[in-house]
């Protein structure tokens, strides 16, 4: 069917999708460039405007998003992100302005990024916040960067290590590296909490401080987390909170109160911004008094009534163009104004809640590797009774014949079949039930028909792939793809 082709299928010489107006412009003679003058023309698709529109069409209906099913992924939130906040952004107030406008004719949206700056500071129990950082992972690099000015100014140059444990998501020992210190992993206990025997083993005069997300990336609460902070505390290091997981705990427990000093919150998990495939989203770093002149410029503060921008104190300099992604800070807003602060109380526990259902209703098909309540994810490792050893993989596949989204699988790599699931407190109990019932019609598959589960997924636009090839030899371009198919002869 001519709608499945790839566009450079259907392409015709000389179609084309546009006119333009006759030649309106002087032409200049870029000789100049030299070799950077493009000697060949471009492969591109010779297709009419209509062609173009319905090939794109028909490729965005392929996709899978949380518009269309259930989408659990653990360690993700991928919750609704409720309309009426897409329709603020949309307005002319706020899509048209532009960063070089005088400040007396922002005064709106420097107030709402002056208020959520302020909320975020109330929900965690940190003094100030920067909305800059564009994502979960440029938080942590930000505020890492913080943590090394901090002891840099106080001529503490030996603190360059960060201590993690090894259940930690693999952008905090990734940032700690880029932020030119050195990561210092530590073991989890057998209830897969923070080890404090093995915490206290590693501290000492050159520890910067510790990354941690609590609950932690099995989803459980880190109980001692309050002997963790003094215990680094005590050893003259900072506590760092990564708050990708801060949906579990909203409205009942702030990271400030446990202690920590600086932490991230990724806007787009917890207050129901888009994700956008790594960007753009927002990684809000927030920190205690005594750090705030570490915060990046610029920052947005209030005179009386006047909103205005200002670069303060001995800051780490500027991490974003202007002030990060405002569109998606300004979603986050109109969320927590909906919501209020009652319902925001409700957040954490009602995740918690469907988690633990799911976990509860799963446990006799699938491996509870770690006993006791979850908080907004649960954890499996791989089915229960598995007598032709199906694997992780062909569960999340087959899923995909069911019309849900995969839960995330292989992650945390402290077991060897994991499947992270996290429902989030935006789905309804219907919606909860039918996954389970899928998720035990698969586990009945795995013992009666476990080909079928072998090579799923059976009913998508691509199947089975080779997941080896798919990562290393990916195809980027029609040229690519050609060669490819060339090459199979
Ligand atoms: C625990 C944890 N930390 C950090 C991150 C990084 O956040 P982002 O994807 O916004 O860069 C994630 C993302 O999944 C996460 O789950």
């Amino acid at each position: 069917m001519m709608y499945n082709k790839l566009i450079f299928e259907i392409s015709q010489p000389g179609r084309v999708g546009y006119s333009l107006p006759k030649r309106q412009f002087t032409k200049y003679d870029i000789k100049d460039l030299g070799n950077h003058l493009r000697q060949t023309d471009a492969l591109l698709p010779e297709v009419s405007e209509l062609d173009c529109v319905r090939h794109f069409t028909n490729i965005s209906k392929k996709n899978f998003g949380v518009e269309n099913g259930f989408y659990p992924l653990g360690s993700c939130t991928m919750k609704y992100n409720p309309k009426i906040n897409e329709e603020l952004v949309k307005t002319m107030s706020f899509a048209k302005l532009h960063p070089y406008q005088p400040i007396s004719t922002v005064q709106g949206a420097l107030r709402a990024y002056y208020e959520l700056q302020n909320a975020l500071s109330e929900i965690s129990g940190l003094e100030e916040f920067s909305l800059n950082p564009f994502a979960g992972a440029h938080g942590e690099l930000v505020g890492l960067m913080v943590m090394k000015e901090y002891h840099m100014a106080r001529g503490d140059f030996k603190r360059t290590k960060v201590i993690v444990p090894d259940s930690a998501h693999g952008t905090n020992p990734a940032s700690i590296t880029v932020c030119g210190m050195e990561a210092v992993e530590i073991v989890s206990n057998d209830q897969g909490m923070v080890d404090i025997e093995a915490l206290k083993a590693v501290l000492n005069d050159e520890i910067a401080g510790m990354m941690l997300t609590n609950p932690n990336t099995l989803g459980i609460f880190e109980k001692d987390i309050v002997e963790i902070t003094k215990l680094v505390h005590e050893a003259g290091g900072l506590m760092y909170y990564d708050g990708a997981n801060l949906n579990a705990l909203l409205g009942k427990v702030r990271p400030g109160d446990m202690g920590f000093d600086i932490m991230h919150i990724n806007l787009h998990k917890t207050f129901s911004t888009p994700h956008g495939g790594g960007g753009p989203g927002s990684g809000p770093v927030g920190v205690k008094d005594f750090l705030i002149d570490y915060l990046p410029n610029p920052r947005v503060k209030k005179l009386e009534d006047y909103y205005y921008v200002a670069n303060v104190g001995d800051a780490i300099g500027q991490i974003s163009g202007y002030f990060g992604n405002f569109l998606v800070a300004l979603r986050a807003y109109s969320y927590i104004l909906n919501l209020g602060k009652e319902n925001l109380m409700q957040v954490g526990p009602l995740a918690t809640l469907n988690a633990n259902y799911v976990r509860q209703a799963l446990k006799n098909d699938y491996y509870l590797p770690i006993e006791g309540y979850c908080m907004h994810e649960v954890v499996f490792d791989g089915l229960k009774d598995n007598p032709h050893e199906i694997r992780t993989l062909d569960v999340a596949k087959r899923l995909l014949d069911y019309g849900m989204h995969a839960p995330t699988i292989y992650f945390p790599l402290l077991f060897h079949q994991s499947i992270m699931i996290e429902p989030t407190e935006t789905e309804s109990l219907q919606t909860i039930n039918d996954f389970i019932d899928v998720m035990k019609k698969i586990a009945k598959e795995a013992k009666e028909d476990p080909d079928t589960l072998r090579n799923a997924p059976l009913s998508t636009p691509i199947t089975r792939t080779d997941e080896v090839f798919a990562a290393k030899e990916m195809i980027f371009s029609y040229k690519d793809y050609l060669e490819y198919i060339n090459s199979k002869g």
